[in-house]
């Protein structure tokens, strides 16, 4: 039979091997949180160990805090606490700390993930920037 092109991505089968292929193949880093107050960390790529040099199994149940320090900018981190509140789309630089302490930019996008109007869990794009 005849692949139905139009059709083959709104396959139900085909969306959990596909976003799978996506995650694990992506260039940048893609942290997933839950939906709880702290913001558990439930899914990291590979692409995040090369960034943070955390392993994916070893941030399981912590929160993205951990790539925080003493140069972090609040100022930053308090606008994303407030769009976490409002369940609307998040886009900054901060200083953040790799888990040897070496200090990068991060440059990360943060979306909710929605089933409905419920918000499920949070999804994070993540790449290093070039300058604050
Ligand atoms: C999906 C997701 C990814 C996040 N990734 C980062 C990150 O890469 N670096 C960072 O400094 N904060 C990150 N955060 C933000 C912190 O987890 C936290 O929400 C932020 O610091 C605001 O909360 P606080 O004021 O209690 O610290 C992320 C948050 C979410 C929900």
């Amino acid at each position: 039979m005849a692949i139905d092109h139009e059709n083959v991505l709104a396959s139900a089968g085909l969306s959990l091997p596909l976003l799978k292929i996506l995650a694990e193949n992506s260039f940048d880093s893609i942290l997933i949180t839950d939906n709880s107050k702290e913001g558990k960390i439930v899914y990291a790529n590979k692409a995040f160990k090369k960034l943070t040099g955390h392993d994916p199994s070893d941030v399981i149940g912590l929160t993205p805090r951990i790539l925080q320090g003493a140069g972090t900018d609040a100022k930053v981190t308090d606008r994303l606490r407030d769009v976490l509140k409002t369940g609307g789309k998040f886009e900054g630089k901060a200083i953040n700390y790799k888990k040897d302490g070496t200090p990068f930019i991060m440059y990360w996008r943060v979306l909710p993930i929605k089933i409905g109007r419920n918000i499920e869990a949070w999804i994070a794009i993540q790449r290093e920037g070039a300058s604050i």
